[in-house]
């Protein structure tokens, strides 16, 4: 089996970008380890602390932020990081070329029921035009050069695409290396299976309520066939059982806080997640514009997420045309 590095010499990766992924596997190998060990590493639980999304942080957010942000900035390859975790951008060397932005923990809340999470990564260059501190980062999805996630599962998996195709490696614990498992990751263009969060439906817009009911009228609606549902409450297990045998993952905007009606975030979760799926052959759209053609405004920024499948997210997206 393959080792990662030789894998991206081959498709001419730049070297520096390949230390930057591997600077960023060897925090989640560190974060893999801190999650298998469980209680034994102290480790689980919340904090006192909030973070600028309004959540609790756990420990392990905190623990996997301040790895993966110190082992990037050690490497002085990376200009500045962006976190869901921090605050503000953390500027790095002021001659290096890429910027890394990362949810380090997605799921965080399955930590403490020994379920799945991930770690999210988005990697940019720096723009051409002068640009300092939070600017840097508001560029569209298309500009990223690399995004990857981590899945900490029964196995760890890194899926990753530097725009050619979509990779996945397994790591192997016994020699602490990721190992090519899937050379080419492709979505089935249709679907029988979504994932959504059911309690959230009251309060979603219309287009979405009309397409998940005729989702579950099933044989007896107008799709004429049944449609199963799974929800992991982890966007990155969610969007990798996606990957791995199709679906439809959604975490559309809801009127439950009108200053918060969507809950994912551009940069850390709907960029990489939509890079990865297009890349698959998928689909990543806001219900009415392409993800990736987003222009940020704001680091924090959330956005209304539907993705997979290409056929059943085009679907999806008939609704959001033809009703108000
Ligand atoms: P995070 O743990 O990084 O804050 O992200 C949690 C997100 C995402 O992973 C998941 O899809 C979603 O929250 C789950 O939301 P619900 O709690 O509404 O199910
Ligand atoms: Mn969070
Ligand atoms: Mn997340
Ligand atoms: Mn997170």
């Amino acid at each position: 089996m393959q080792r990662l590095i030789p894998v991206l010499n081959s498709d001419h990766v730049p070297l520096h970008l390949i230390s930057v992924i591997n600077t960023l596997l060897t925090a989640a190998k560190e974060i893999s380890h801190r999650l298998h060990q469980g209680s034994l590493a102290g480790t689980l639980g919340s904090t006192l602390d909030e973070n600028i999304q309004g959540e609790t942080q756990k420990k392990l957010d905190i623990v996997s932020n301040q790895l993966i942000k110190t082992m990037l900035l050690e490497t002085n390859l990376v200009h500045a990081v962006a976190s869901e975790e921090e605050d503000d951008v953390v500027m790095g060397n002021p001659d290096a070329r890429y910027l890394v932005a990362f949810d380090p923990l997605d799921g965080s809340s399955n930590i403490d029921i020994n379920s799945s999470v991930g770690t999210i990564f988005s990697i940019l260059e720096k723009p051409k035009h002068p640009a300092e501190g939070k600017e840097l980062f508001l560029q569209t999805g298309d500009e990223q050069v690399a995004a990857g996630y981590i899945l900490y599962g029964p196995s760890t998996m890194l899926v990753l695409t530097t725009g050619q195709g979509v990779r996945a490696y397994t790591l192997d614990h016994r020699v602490g290396e990721f190992l090519l498992t899937v050379d080419k990751l492709t979505i089935p263009e249709e679907t029988q299976e979504f994932a959504i969060n059911m309690s959230n439906q009251r309060f979603w817009a219309k287009p979405m309520q009309a397409y998940i009911q005729d989702l579950l009228a099933g044989t007896e609606g107008k799709r004429q066939k049944n449609f199963n549902m799974r929800w992991n409450a982890a966007m990155v297990s969610d969007v990798h059982r996606v990957l791995s045998r199709s679906g439809i993952f959604a975490y559309p905007a809801d009127c439950r806080d009108e200053n918060k009606p969507c809950k994912l975030r551009l940069l850390y979760e709907a960029n990489p997640m939509s890079f990865i799926v297009e890349q698959a052959g998928g689909k990543a759209s806001t219900g009415y514009e392409r993800i990736m053609s987003l222009q940020p405004t704001e680091i924090h920024q959330r956005v209304s997420v539907i993705m997979g499948s290409r056929q059943e997210v085009n679907t999806c997206l008939s609704y959001y045309k033809s009703i108000e």
